[in-house]
């Protein structure tokens, strides 16, 4: 294709998208590990679920494992983002490891909220995705049977409880705005002595991500969404997107992209998961340059300041570096 024979294609690009605090602060986490320590650095689970942020991070010296028993003796180990149950970090101190906890604080007050409510007596009915490894975290926090996990608004119809004056709710931090709404709803309205947290546990880049996305879904042809398949925030602004009306396509690279996607589409929305990388869009947008005459366009919805304090042990490192 020439120069000229290019294709207009007006591209919108979400605002905010990409890294959120937590994530920022978890990578960082890692990196000043290394520095600290020098490599080997260990991390539990992958940080962020985001295969290039994975990569570069192994390329520096850290080697990611599913488990704590795969951590060698004598090496710092890192949690990831999503949290860990309590018994991992018990198991780390057992050892002697010199762990560093990546949890996202925003995760960790979920985990505190769980302890208060078994405290308090109650049984927490926990909207999440099964298997999610922050839902994994989250049960993790309390003795079994305390919590039940439920997914969609015909969950809540199947639940019985004995006692149904001690029940509470909390959320995973990555889900649907709308859904879990929904399913709140679905709650009170048979529960409604359930008592919940007073804001959402749902986190504000999730939130943020997916309202951007609705705002600008509307107008655009294709929305394209920068993301890994086991990333939830990522996923579920596919699914917001789609809500309005509009197709939309997961991708977690440029070279993913299909051309024949883009028949018939003038205006194509682009945004980015919590975990993806903006050098990722960068990406995505140069390679459609390629192929497009394409006049970029910000849809901004809200300015984020947030930032998180990272743990002491790093906090000197992060001053020297
Ligand atoms: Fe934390 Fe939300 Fe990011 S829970 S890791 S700020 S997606």
């Amino acid at each position: 294709m020439s120069e000229t024979a290019k294709p207009p294609l007006l591209v919108k690009i979400a605002s905010p998208r990409g890294f959120c605090a937590g994530v920022d602060r978890a990578i960082e986490i890692v990196e000043l590990s290394l520095h600290k320590y020098g490599a080997p650095v260990y991390v539990r689970h992958e940080i962020v679920h985001n295969k290039f942020v994975v990569d570069s991070l192994k390329a520096k010296g850290a080697v990611f494992v599913e488990e704590l028993d795969e951590v060698p003796d004598g090496v710092p180990v890192v949690f990831s983002a999503h949290g860990v149950p309590k018994a991992v970090p018990h198991k780390a101190a057992e050892r002697g490891l010199n762990y560093l906890d990546a949890t996202c604080p925003l995760v960790s007050k979920v985990h505190r909220q769980a302890e208060r409510q078994v405290e308090a007596g109650r049984h927490i009915i926990f909207v999440g995705h099964k298997g999610h490894p922050e839902v994994v975290g989250t049960f993790g926090q309390v003795e079994p049977g305390h919590m039940t996990l439920v997914e969609t608004v015909e969950d809540v119809g199947k639940l019985a409880f004995e006692d149904e004056t001690k029940l509470s709710f909390l959320t995973q931090t990555t889900l649907s705005v709308d859904d879990t709404a929904e399913i709140i709803a679905a709650l009170k309205a048979r529960f409604p002595a359930i008592v919940g947290p007073k804001a959402e546990d749902i986190c504000y880049a999730t939130s943020n991500r997916q309202a951007a996305v609705k705002v600008m879904a509307d107008d655009c042809d294709l929305v394209l969404v920068i993301g890994a398949p086991n990333s939830s925030n990522s996923l579920r602004l596919v699914e917001v997107a789609e809500r309005e009306g509009t197709r939309a396509k997961l991708i977690q690279r440029a070279v993913e992209i299909e051309l024949r996607w883009f028949e018939g589409v003038k205006t194509l929305g682009l945004t980015a998961g919590a975990s993806a990388p903006e050098i990722l869009v960068r990406e995505v947008v140069d390679m459609l340059g390629r192929h497009f005459d394409v006049t970029e366009e910000r849809v901004k919805t809200v300015d984020e300041r947030i930032t998180f304090k990272l743990p002491r042990a790093l906090a000197s490192e992060a001053d020297a570096a």
